[in-house]
């Protein structure tokens, strides 16, 4: 599972200061979709396996890895399985508009060209951590969004993070199990058209 997706781009020679000092919460996107390889690139640095032993990007408790990436796309929802590197459709259809409901509304998601939704699968976590589960989740949430936060800033997108959604309804549109809650958004579009 080599990181081709990051490595093999220009966009590595953008320094991490430099990511750290240019990242900004950004909601002014353009109509210009971001594409897959693009989206694809975004989960990779934030769930990419990267070792032998299957460990990623971000650090995770244990190693135990309780978190999963969707991308709601105007093509469809895509998971992103970070073993095999793959970015798979699981349902198609536009749903941003229900993502952006379920996100109370915010222009931030109703104006992305994608939102890629971290979702904790509850159980995973929970047999080695007892209470701790959740919290580590939460940390975890947030290690995987700034990976991916800092590399749209390498790549010249646009994107903002969003915590304030309906757990559940968000659970609805992506069309996800019981014991699958979505914690975090990262919201990434583009601010100008790039051609
Ligand atoms: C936990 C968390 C939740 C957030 N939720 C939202 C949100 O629901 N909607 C939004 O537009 N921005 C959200 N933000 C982005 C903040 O508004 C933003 O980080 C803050 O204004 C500071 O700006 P900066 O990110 O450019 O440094 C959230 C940020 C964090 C860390």
């Amino acid at each position: 599972m080599a990181p081709t997706a990051i490595v093999s781009s220009p966009l590595a020679l953008v320094s991490l200061e430099d990511c750290l000092h240019g990242r900004r919460s950004r909601r002014d996107f353009c109509r210009e979709t971001v594409g897959e390889d693009d989206l694809h690139r975004l989960c990779w640095a934030g769930q990419g396996v990267t070792d032998t032993e299957g460990l990623r990007t971000a650090p995770s408790a244990g190693g135990v890895h309780p978190l999963e990436l969707y991308v709601v796309a105007s093509s469809g929802i895509f998971h992103y399985d970070a073993p095999s590197d793959v970015l798979e459709a699981v349902l198609r259809g536009d749903r941003r508009p229900a993502l952006c409901t379920a996100a109370l509304s915010q222009d931030v998601v109703g104006l992305a060209a994608a939102t890629i939704v971290i979702v904790a699968v509850q159980g995973r976590m929970d047999l080695r951590y007892g209470a701790r589960a959740r919290r580590y989740e939460l940390i975890e949430a947030g290690h995987v969004a700034q990976n991916m936060l800092l590399a749209a800033t390498a790549m010249g997108l646009c994107a903002a993070p969003v915590g304030a959604l309906d757990d559940l309804a968000t659970r609805d549109v992506l069309e996800l199990p019981d014991e699958y809650l979505p914690l975090y958004l990262v919201a990434v579009g583009r601010s100008t058209p790039s051609h």
